[in-house]
């Protein structure tokens, strides 16, 4: 039976979303198509919006695309995202009342006149809804354009003082943040020219999604965890982001693609894409030392922290703890679908570019395996093991906590048939929830053993739909409540740990990456830095 949220649930306090205008810089790209119209949309449903509130969209569609009034252009382009991607259907009720508070701006990020017009539409929004002036600038353009648009906001006169509370500007920088430790500082110091870090959110979309915040509700909110959470009880940690999905969709009659990312995608890797962020930001709400309390910057402290007691790899790390691999052709859902460096030429021919000699024969991974430690009191010596890939079986994440083995007597004491070990398993998405496995006796006049499952499931808890990560992102930055972004030393912290890797690769740039099948579960490589431990990976 689902429960009624109110019934004992306890209400942790957060900041308002105050009114503002969120001004989508990039609006006719993918991002904002199939994510942020379709999360303000949902917010707008759930009635949680500010009182006083718009969109208006910047940015150059593609050659042609704005046929008449631009914020038709754009309220048809939303409903569009709306209908393919929202968690709630299309209501046209709801619909009606978002649409009148959705405009757009076409202009070039780099023509001054363009902000001019910008400035004057934002003015003119704000008088008709009643905003005071308060704007979230979201850039969901490609990093290489960030320091324009922010130097050309700045020079327009289009940022407030960081001490405005009423007024305020804030604006949202999208991952990656640099290719590597030295470009992210750049970037960042780029921002900083015009935004102060309170005005500052880097967003990483894993931490606004609800089971990784449950995670820290699990571990704080219950106390049988927190004293077991340790080398002490634990063996092992393993996380997995699995993705179906490769970087390129196809029509499956024609065969025709359809949408792409492999032009992005290529010379970034699956190290730089999700580990260096998504699966980082992951693992600091799972071994992050208790923060003492809720404040941004207390919570944001303990991430840094954990960051900063990451092993750094030397080589010889690199040589045995890592494998990253490629997907090449295969079966995905009974379809046969194009390997990666396929998926590459079509991406590149699609853009009407040449393709990089580098890319001929890409060695860009799509997978990358990791096993790491922590070094500090509670981690000592627990090895964790990171993986994620493009063009795997299925949609599966997963952070997994074995525990460790019951001594050799009792009901174990035969080590060649050991007892199956605790394991607690969170799963973030799909399936939202978590599960327990342990060990419990078979019914029946012998002692038999047979491992069972305690779950929690959020649809059966709560019932409904878990809102998207984006949703809760964008009310938090409304309401200008930066813990779950990424402040700059935590940015950095994780580039520090990464670099040994690319350095590695880079020194060594192999002309062969291994392989895998599309609808495998990365090349068979990856085992070898699990296996000698006496380990397995856990099928999903
Ligand atoms: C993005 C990566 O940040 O996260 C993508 O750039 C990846 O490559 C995506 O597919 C995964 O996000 P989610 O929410 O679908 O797990």
């Amino acid at each position: 039976m689902a429960i009624e949220p109110e019934a004992g649930a306890v209400a942790a306090q957060s900041m308002l979303p105050q009114p503002c205008q969120l001004v989508i810089f990039g609006a006719p790209g993918d991002l904002s198509w199939r994510k942020l119209l379709p999360a303000v949309y949902n917010l707008n449903v759930d009635g949680v919006l500010p009182s006083h509130f718009a969109v208006v969209g910047f940015g150059l569609p593609a050659e042609g695309d704005v046929k008449g009034d631009p914020d038709e252009w754009m309220r048809n382009r939303a409903r569009d995202g709306i209908s393919r991607f929202s968690r709630q259907d299309l209501d046209e009720g709801h619909w009606a009342d978002f649409a009148r508070a959705l405009f757009f701006v076409p202009g070039s990020f780099n023509d001054a006149g363009a902000y001019a017009r910008l400035k004057t539409r934002l003015e003119a929004v704000d008088g008709q809804f009643g905003i005071p002036g308060s704007r979230i600038y979201y850039l969901a353009v490609p990093p290489g354009l960030v320091d324009m648009c922010v130097s050309r906001l700045k020079d327009a006169g289009m940022v407030n003082d960081p001490d405005e509370q009423i007024a305020f500007t804030r604006v949202i920088v999208e991952k990656p943040i640099g290719r590597d430790l030295d470009s992210a500082r750049e970037v960042i110091a780029t921002v900083s020219k015009a935004f102060a870090e309170n005005q500052t959110y880097r967003i990483d979309h894993y931490l606004g999604k609800e089971t990784v915040q449950n995670l820290l509700v699990l571990r704080f909110a219950n106390s049988i965890f927190e004293p077991l959470w340790n080398g002490k009880y634990i063996d092992h940690v393993q996380i997995t982001v699995a993705e179906e999905e490769g970087l390129a969709q196809y029509d499956p009659a024609t065969g025709e693609m359809l949408a792409t990312r492999a032009g992005y995608f290529e010379g970034v890797g699956a190290l730089r894409d999700m580990v260096q962020n998504h699966m980082l930001q992951v693992l600091c709400v799972v071994a992050m030392e208790p923060p003492w309390s809720l404040a941004p910057d207390v919570v944001r402290d303990a991430k840094v922290g954990l960051l900063n007691c990451l092993r750094q790899m030397t080589p010889q790390d690199v040589e045995k703890n890592v494998v990253r691999g490629q997907y090449i052709e295969g079966d995905t859902d009974g379809k046969r679908v194009p390997g990666y460096r396929k998926e590459v030429r079509d991406a590149f021919a699609m853009m009407k570019k040449p393709l990089p000699p580098s890319s001929i024969n890409s060695t860009t991974e799509t997978f990358i395996a990791l096993k790491m430690f922590i070094d500090n009191w509670r981690w000592a010596g627990v090895p964790f093991y990171l993986r994620t890939g493009k063009r795997l079986p299925k949609r599966a994440t997963e952070v997994a906590i074995q525990f460790k083995d019951v001594p050799h007597i009792l009901f174990n004491d035969h080590p060649e048939v050991p007892l199956e070990p605790t394991v607690l398993s969170l799963r973030v998405q799909p399936e939202e929830g978590l599960s327990m496995r342990i060990a419990s006796k078979l019914p029946g006049p012998k002692v038999r053993i047979y491992p069972v499952k305690m779950e929690f499931n959020y649809a059966s808890s709560f019932g409904g739909q878990t809102p998207e990560a984006y949703e809760r992102l964008l009310l938090d930055v409304m309401a200008g409540d930066a813990t779950l972004f990424m402040r700059r030393d935590a940015v950095e912290s994780a580039w520090r740990f990464v670099m040994p890797i690319l350095e590695h690769w880079e020194a060594h740039r192999a002309r062969d990456i291994p392989e895998y099948q599309c609808g495998t579960w990365g090349p068979i490589e990856a085992d070898r830095i699990i296996e000698p431990d006496g380990r397995q990976w856990r099928t999903l």
